[in-house]
């Protein structure tokens, strides 16, 4: 248990500073905690901060983040209104490795924190690393994109990694085909936005 009965996200903040849980603490400039609204019900889950964000402090900045931010606006969504974006590990692995099992295993405490306060409806995974987490561990986005599962009282769904599109951009169509199911969702559930 990290945080007390009601700790406010900029507390958990405060003590995720501190962490060095894992051996992803040695290689940051800043640490990576999540940028948006805590009273949204739309959160995003990427896997870690890449360089730019690593030196901002901030989830989603660079190239990959520009293109998060016009998907999002596509279905009226931005990270200064009405969501919540954060990553499944809160440090930058060297060189944009992937997380490894321990790290992710040690700083998804974290994340679960962040959901016990956010309490999102809705969580979208943004590519494999946080889909297999938290999902399921053999999720594959290439067959699973898109598709809406229920865990408790929250609706998970994955979906491509804005950086796989840049690399892919034949996927950006299916991906813009999951972010208008994700405004269909949040219609059908009558989220207020
Ligand atoms: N990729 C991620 O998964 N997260 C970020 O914050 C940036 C790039
Ligand atoms: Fe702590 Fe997470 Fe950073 Fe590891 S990656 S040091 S668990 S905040």
């Amino acid at each position: 248990m990290i945080s007390g009965d009601n700790m406010t996200l900029d507390e958990l903040n405060e003590k995720c500073l501190a962490c060095r849980a894992c051996k992803l603490c040695e290689g940051r400039t800043n640490l990576v905690f999540g940028v948006g609204n805590e009273k949204s019900k739309i959160m995003f889950v990427g896997e870690g901060p890449g360089e730019q964000e690593d030196l901002q402090g901030y989830p989603f900045v660079g190239r990959s983040g520009q293109l998060l931010d016009k998907l999002l606006a596509v279905i009226d969504l931005s990270r200064d209104k009405n969501v919540y974006i954060a990553n499944i590990v809160k440090c930058r692995p060297p060189k944009n490795r992937d997380p490894e099992a321990q790290e992710q295993d040690e700083c998804i405490k974290w994340l679960r924190e962040q959901f016990k306060i956010i309490r999102p409806e809705i969580v979208v995974c943004l590519g494999r690393i946080a889909a297999q987490r938290l999902i399921s561990p053999d999720f594959r986005v290439t067959r699973q994109h898109g598709e809406f599962i229920k865990k408790g009282d929250t609706l998970f769904m994955g979906t491509y990694h804005p950086s796989a599109l840049l690399r892919y951009p034949e996927n950006k169509e299916a991906a813009f085909a999951d972010f208008l199911a994700l405004r269909g969702k949040i219609k059908e559930m009558n989220i207020q936005i």
